[in-house]
Parts: C-alpha cells; sequence; structure tokens
C-alpha cells in the first residue's frame, strides 16, 4: 500500500504502451507515489503485473473513463498530495484518426479538458501532456526545432495535439502558478530492455516496428506505403525513439518542473534522437539483428502520412539533462526480443 504522506503523480494512459514505461522509470528513479489512470480502451491490466514484476514496487490504479467528469471527480478527489499529472491518456492511430476524427476530437480534447479542470481546482501546479511530431505536418525545414512554425495538420490525431497544446498555453497564461511540459514525441519504438513489456496493440496494430515484429513471426503482413516519395530511398523518414528514452524524459520533466528549473510556465520539447531513418532503413536494421529475412510488399502511399520529419533535440538536451541512449539497432532488437517472448507466453 503507498505511503499516505509521500507527493504522489497521476499517471493517465498508464496501462498503455508509453505510459507503462514512464511508470517503471517514475517507481525506479523517483520516491513518488505512483496512481495509474487506464479505461483499457487500448491496453490490458496485464501491464500492470508486468511493471510489478520488472520492478518489485506497487502502485495503485483506477480504471475509469477520463471523459467522464464526474467519475474523474469522485475517484481523484479522494487522492492526497498529487503533485503532478502526467497526461498520456490518448486514441493515437494516425489512418485511424483520418477515418474517424470525431471519435479523436471526443477522446482526446473532452479528457484532457476534464483533467486541466480538475488539476486547477485541486491547485495541482505540475502538468505534462504527451504531444506528437505530428503537429508539424509537413515542415518545409529539417529537422524541427521546438520553434519550427506548425503546419495544417495532416490527420484529426495531429489536429488534436495541436488544439491541446493551445488550450494548455492558454490555461498557462491565465495562471501562473500553473506548470506545463509539452512533450512532442516522434516514433516511440521498441520494448523495455528486460523483454518482460512493451507496444502490446489489442488489435492489428498500424505502426510499423510492431507490424515489422508480427510479420517476421508469421502473425501479419508488411506493405511498405509507398517507395516513390522524395526521400534517399523512396520511403518515408521518421525519427524512431526508444520507448525507454522517451520514458526517462518525462522523469526528468517532472523533476524540471518540481524543481521549479523551468523559465516559464509552459516549456515545450521535441523528443527524438535527432536522426532521420526511412522504413526501408529500418526494415534492414530489423533485418541485421533479427537475423530474420523480412518479406514485404510495396504497396500505395497511406493518406495521412508526411514524407519526412525528425527532431532537432537540442532543447532537451540542454533544459531536462536529457541524452537518448538506445540506438536504432537497439531499438529493433528490442522490439524482436518483446515480440519473442510475447509469442513464448
Ligand atoms: C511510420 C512509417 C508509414 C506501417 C506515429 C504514431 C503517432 C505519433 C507520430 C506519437 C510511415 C510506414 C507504417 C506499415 C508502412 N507518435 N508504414 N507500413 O504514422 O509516423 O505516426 O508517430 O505520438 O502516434 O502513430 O507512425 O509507425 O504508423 O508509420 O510503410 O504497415 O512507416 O507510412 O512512413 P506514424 P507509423
Amino acid at each position: 500500500m503507498p505511503s499516505q504522506n509521500l507527493s504522489t503523480i497521476i499517471v493517465t494512459g498508464g496501462a498503455g504502451y508509453i505510459g507503462s514505461h514512464t511508470i517503471i522509470e517514475l517507481l525506479t528513479k523517483t520516491n513518488y507515489n505512483v496512481i495509474s489512470i487506464d479505461n483499457f480502451s487500448n491496453s490490458t491490466a496485464k501491464s500492470y503485473q508486468r511493471i510489478k514484476e520488472i520492478t518489485n514496487k506497487s502502485f495503485e490504479s483506477l480504471d475509469f473513463d477520463l471523459c467522464n467528469e464526474n467519475q474523474l471527480v469522485t475517484q481523484l478527489s479522494k487522492i492526497k498530495n498529487i503533485i503532478g499529472i502526467i497526461h498520456f491518456a490518448a486514441y493515437k492511430s494516425v489512418p485511424e484518426s483520418v477515418t474517424n476524427p470525431l471519435l479523436y476530437y471526443i477522446n482526446n480534447l473532452n479528457s484532457l479538458n476534464n483533467l486541466l479542470k480538475f488539476a486547477q481546482e485541486q491547485k495541482i501546479e505540475n502538468f505534462i501532456f504527451s504531444s506528437s511530431c505530428s503537429v508539424y505536418g509537413n515542415a518545409e525545414n529539417l529537422p524541427v526545432t521546438e520553434e519550427t512554425p506548425l503546419k495544417k495538420a495532416e490527420s484529426s490525431y495531429g489536429h488534436t495535439k495541436q488544439i491541446g497544446e493551445d488550450i494548455i498555453n492558454f490555461v498557462c497564461k491565465a495562471n501562473p502558478n500553473f506548470n506545463a511540459v509539452l512533450l512532442r514525441y516522434f516514433n516511440p519504438v521498441g520494448a523495455h530492455p528486460s523483454g518482460k513489456i512493451g507496444e502490446f496493440p489489442l488489435n492489428r496494430p498500424n505502426n510499423l516496428v510492431p507490424i515489422i515484429t508480427q510479420t517476421a513471426v508469421g502473425k501479419n503482413s508488411l506493405t511498405v506505403f509507398g517507395n516513390d516519395f522524395d526521400t534517399r530511398d523512396g520511403s518515408c523518414i521518421r525519427d524512431y525513439i526508444h520507448v525507454s528514452d522517451i520514458a526517462d524524459a518525462h522523469v526528468k520533466a517532472l523533476n524540471y518542473l518540481i524543481e521549479r528549473k523551468n523559465k516559464n510556465n509552459v516549456s515545450l520539447f521535441n523528443l527524438g534522437t535527432g536522426n532521420g531513418v526511412s522504413v526501408l532503413e529500418a526494415i534492414k536494421s530489423f533485418e541485421k539483428v533479427s537475423g530474420k529475412k523480412l518479406n514485404y510488399t510495396i504497396g500505395p502511399r497511406r493518406e495521412g502520412d508526411v514524407v519526412a520529419i525528425y527532431a532537432n533535440n537540442n532543447l532537451a538536451k540542454k533544459e531536462l539533462n536529457w541524452n537518448p541512449e538506445f540506438s536504432l539497432d537497439d531499438m529493433m532488437l528490442s522490439a524482436w526480443k518483446w515480440q519473442l517472448n510475447l509469442e513464448a507466453e
């Protein structure tokens, strides 16, 4: 049972891919009480068992929908000493958001607004928002910095992240005592080095790396969505970053706020490695580390995809003292190890 007098961090979406890896870092690198909120819309409670097995630490969890304001207030008002909220809970599939935009606007924005309102009412002063490189759209100049002008989002997913950032900026402007960090993730991939937790898509995944590892075990088939883009090998460029590096950045961002090292009450950071990698290069890296030849076909372009995007990550490295440590091969090998462990379960 977590101690009643320690400071508490609320992690929404804590059973999800990035949320669960962040809880592992919080439990192993800090003394905060951690309480996860997740309605398992894109995860299962098995994540919590895996976290406890890896860390040998306990934490509490609540299962309710953040879009239900009454439930949110009733459940969270019982919790003492909340000093920060890390908000991951959101739908995040680019292609799904293209075909079902309202699902994304309702879920991603109602949950955020309810949470911000609660934080204001309860005077919770530290808030970390899970944003995304999709806010940049098809940026003209690469790598993108935090100052790069945002283009029209290519998907309602990216649009909900742009709107979410704007909402938080205005809330911070109106409330000098409310401090937020907006973290723009590039492409989180890979699995915890222990191989005991990783991306666990409930349905057919949309993201490249889980499709690669499922294809390698014969559970999926990989189509490369276009090889006629204006890039070095014709396939799209992304900044793949290990999920544990992303998780580490959240702990550093939380301490940055709690220790009041933030220069403004809303701070924005790119979380990428700074390396642009093409789809075909990612496939080659996987083949190298796994020793498996991957069968794939070249198909048409996917609606909503940007051609190329990768980060200038200097601000996060300087301000948060954050240094991503996993290479592309590390990312692919950890994803492969996790897929093999899933097959053995
Ligand atoms: C990557 C590349 C596809 C599947 C992600 C997350 C989103 C956000 C931004 C964090 C693209 C290609 C993919 C396949 C393929 N991250 N691809 N065949 O679209 O960059 O978005 O990063 O918030 O949440 O989804 O990631 O993995 O879907 O695609 O060729 O079967 O792989 O075209 O170029 P994306 P992705």
